[in-house]
C-alpha cells in the first residue's frame, strides 16, 4: 500500500469540478452531471475530498448530510491507480471529518464487489436490498456503518 501524505487529500474547489467529472465518467456507466457534482461540492465543504498526486485528481469522495444519517454519495479512483490503498485512504479521510454521532449510509451496485469488500472492510455492514434500484435495473445492496454503540437500555 502507498503512504498517502496527508496533504494529498484536500476539500474540493469549485474549479477541480471538470476534472472530477472525468474522473466520474472513467469510473461509472452512469456518471453524475457535472452541474450535480457542483452542487454537492457547494453544499458539502467539508466532506467533498479529492486525493491529488503530482497534481492531478485520481480520486474523489463526498459525503452529504441528510436529515439522519450522512450519506456516501460518491467515491471513485481513477482506474490506473486503483488497488494502492487510496480509495480506503479517502474514505477514512471522510469519516474522519464526520459526526460520529449519525451512522453513515450507501447504496452499491450488488456487483461491484471491489467496493463491497472496500466497506466491508472499513466496518459498514449490510441492512438491506433495493430491487431495480439503478437506471439499467441493477439492485443496490445498502450499508451502514455507525460509530458509537447504541446505549444499553435497562427494561
Ligand atoms: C471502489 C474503489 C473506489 C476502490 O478504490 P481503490 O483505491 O482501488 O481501493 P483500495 O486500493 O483502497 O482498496 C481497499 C480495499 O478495497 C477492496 N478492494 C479494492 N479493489 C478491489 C477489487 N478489485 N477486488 C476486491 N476487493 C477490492 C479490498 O478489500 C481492499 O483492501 P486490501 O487491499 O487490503 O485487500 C475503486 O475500485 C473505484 O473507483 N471503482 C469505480 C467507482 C466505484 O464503483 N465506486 C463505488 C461506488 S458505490
Amino acid at each position: 500500500m502507498l503512504t498517502i501524505a496527508k496533504q494529498n487529500i484536500r476539500t474540493v474547489r469549485q474549479e477541480d469540478i471538470e476534472e472530477i467529472s472525468l474522473l466520474e465518467q472513467a469510473s461509472f456507466n452512469d456518471p453524475y452531471p457535472s452541474y450535480f457534482l457542483s452542487e454537492l461540492a457547494r453544499d458539502n465543504p467539508e466532506t467533498f475530498l479529492v486525493l491529488t498526486l503530482n497534481n492531478e485528481i485520481v480520486g474523489y469522495g463526498v459525503v452529504d448530510h441528510w436529515e439522519d444519517h450522512n450519506h456516501l454519495i460518491s467515491i471513485a479512483v481513477r482506474p490506473d491507480s486503483r488497488k494502492k490503498g487510496l480509495g480506503e485512504a479517502l474514505l477514512m479521510e471522510l469519516e474522519k471529518r464526520l459526526s460520529k454521532e449519525r451512522p453513515l449510509r450507501l447504496e452499491v451496485r450488488q456487483s461491484n464487489l471491489a467496493a463491497i469488500h472496500l466497506y466491508s472492510k472499513r466496518g459498514f455492514k449490510k441492512t438491506g436490498l433495493a430491487e431495480g434500484y439503478y437506471g439499467d435495473g441493477e439492485n443496490a445492496i445498502t450499508m451502514e456503518k455507525r460509530f458509537v454503540k447504541e446505549a444499553l437500555v435497562e427494561s
